[in-house]
């Protein structure tokens, strides 16, 4: 094994390879945009439809359900496995909504608003038939341990697809939480192209935030099987209160906000400092929305308890900007934001979207973010935001863009059951349980079918990353890491565009 250069002299290799890369226009944002959509395509489940555009996939999932009763047919497999995890999914749909609500505009005028559409719908939909009853959610499809015993393309899977609920008797307000803000989230992206839709969506979401709200309880503790693999450690008051402020902004109800502002303390609203922002941990997301709504008029009466959101908000935002007094985001040599060793860019693809968000908001408001008395203009801090995503786009000491497909070195080896063996469209002989693990798990070349659009775990502190499927640390992807990153790329794309079309030269020198 090759020893490790000592930090000091990392360094000056480090600013000369920062030195000969190109500020900016070297990443096609437009590319990554529509590579990343297609990533929600290969991790459906549920019967394909037509239009279907990653063709090495098949239908998967038929029976889903079946044993207890109930279609569960659809939704989302959550990484490189094929479980599908009711919390992580309802996250990664909330961020999908969210950034379509912010950046569709770009989306369309890259022609991918139907794409992100779709992705949403395909989410929501599953949702609409695991919400069997106002106070019965099924949250789970597929258990970890015997999925992970087997390394088998979703087409031909043995394993267990038991299906885990919640209920009256055995709550989980985490995960109705979530879905809540998922679908109150998603109506809002609907109203205008599909008003009933919307309105059904709003329907369960307000079902869902009131069962969440009535019958308390920790999700994991209701549903055993997902201890080991989601177990929610902040517990569900941040979600509730995320799921209220998202069913304030879809129905405008004061009663949302009420629930907002008089928890804001007991749920640990305005108390909880936090510097990341995760399918677990909600605080920064409402504390920044929170805060935005301070720009309201009607919402001035309010302004004592909002404040006191908005500086959690600071917290957060001056945390990645490495601008707090202490309780700082650690960043890599490399300036990767750089939380923990186990797929740290879903910290990263996340501090992206709400920084970009955040920065918008202070644009219009025509403000500046308070970190500790030094103020932050609307450019530093979507320019911080840019360097990290042209760093996941392959501005990093590995030259390695760890989108996979994106740019000519990506990796190869992703910790994906799918993609890691041949497609069952070419080849429909079963693969069994550990027969999976010995023929292609195994196997030293790069996976037949490229994970296109998916966003992998990440290289570790020191910027490195070894391209190895057992190496599930850094090389597996997460439906939950590239939902957020959508609405970032549709932006960047956007104020490239809009940066040409009000300087006609610019685009004449292409
Ligand atoms: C607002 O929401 C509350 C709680 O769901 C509901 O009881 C009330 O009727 C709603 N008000 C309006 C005006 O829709
Ligand atoms: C930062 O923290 C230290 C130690 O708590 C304190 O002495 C100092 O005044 C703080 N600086 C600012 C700018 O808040």
């Amino acid at each position: 094994m090759k020893k490790h250069a000592p930090p000091q002299h990392c360094f000056p290799l480090l600013s000369i390879f920062f030195a000969i890369i190109p500020f900016s226009s070297s990443f096609d944002y437009h590319q990554a945009l529509s590579n990343s959509l297609l990533y929600f395509e290969t991790q459906r489940s549920g019967r394909l439809p037509h239009n279907q555009r990653v063709t090495w996939r098949d239908h998967s999932g038929l029976t889903d359900g079946l044993e207890q009763g109930v279609d569960l047919v659809g939704g989302y497999y959550d990484a490189g496995d094929n479980v599908k995890f009711g919390l992580p999914m309802a996250f990664t749909v909330t961020m999908l909504s969210w950034g379509v609500i912010e950046y569709g505009q770009y989306m369309a005028s890259a022609g991918e608003y139907g794409h992100a559409l779709e992705a949403i719908k395909w989410g929501t939909d599953y949702f609409i038939k695991a919400h069997t009853q106002p106070n019965v959610l099924w949250v789970q499809v597929g258990d970890g341990d015997t999925d992970h015993y087997c390394w088998q393309r979703p087409e031909d899977m043995t394993t267990s697809r038991q299906a885990y609920k919640i209920d009256e008797t055995n709550p989980g307000s985490e995960v109705a939480g979530e879905t809540a803000a998922a679908m109150a989230a998603a109506s809002i992206v609907f109203r205008k192209t599909n008003p009933h839709y919307s309105q059904l969506l709003l329907h369960h979401a307000q079902q869902l935030f009131e069962f969440g709200d009535k019958y308390r309880g920790k999700y994991d503790k209701s549903v055993g099987v997902v201890s080991s693999y989601y177990p929610s450690v902040s517990g569900y008051q941040d979600e509730l209160l995320w799921a209220a402020l998202w069913l304030y902004r879809a129905t405008d109800n004061q009663s949302y906000l009420n629930y907002v502002l008089q928890n804001a303390l007991s749920f640990g609203g305005i108390t909880w400092a936090i510097s990341e922002f995760s399918w677990d941990v909600k605080y920064a997301g409402l504390q920044i929305i929170a805060s935005m709504l301070l720009r309201e008029e009607k919402n001035k009466v309010h302004k004592p308890t909002l404040e006191q959101y908005l500086s959690k908000a600071q917290h957060y935002l001056c945390a990645c900007l490495h601008k707090n007094n202490g309780s700082n985001v650690d960043r890599t040599p490399g300036g990767l934001l750089y939380t923990r060793q186990w797929n740290n860019m879903q910290y990263v693809s996340n501090a992206a979207f709400l920084l970009t968000v955040y920065s918008d908001h202070l644009r219009e408001a025509n403000q500046q973010l308070n970190c500790h008395g030094e103020l932050v203009g609307p450019e530093e801090i979507l320019s911080f935001a840019k360097s990290q995503v042209d760093y996941i786009l392959g501005a990093n000491p590995m030259a390695m863009s760890y989108l996979v497909g994106y740019g000519p070195k990506y990796p190869t080896k992703v910790h994906h059951r799918g993609s890691s063996t041949e497609s069952y469209k070419h080849d429909k002989g079963f693969i069994g349980c550990t027969q999976g693990y010995d023929g292609w798990y195994a196997r030293p070349h790069p996976n037949p079918h490229v994970l296109v659009g998916a966003l992998v775990g990440g290289p570790d502190v020191n910027d490195r990353f070894r391209d190895d499927r057992g190496n599930y640390v850094q090389t597996e992807a997460c439906t939950y890491n590239t939902a957020p990153l959508v609405g970032v790329f549709a932006k960047l794309f956007g104020l490239e565009s809009t940066e040409f079309s009000s300087n006609p030269s610019l685009i004449s020198s292409w």
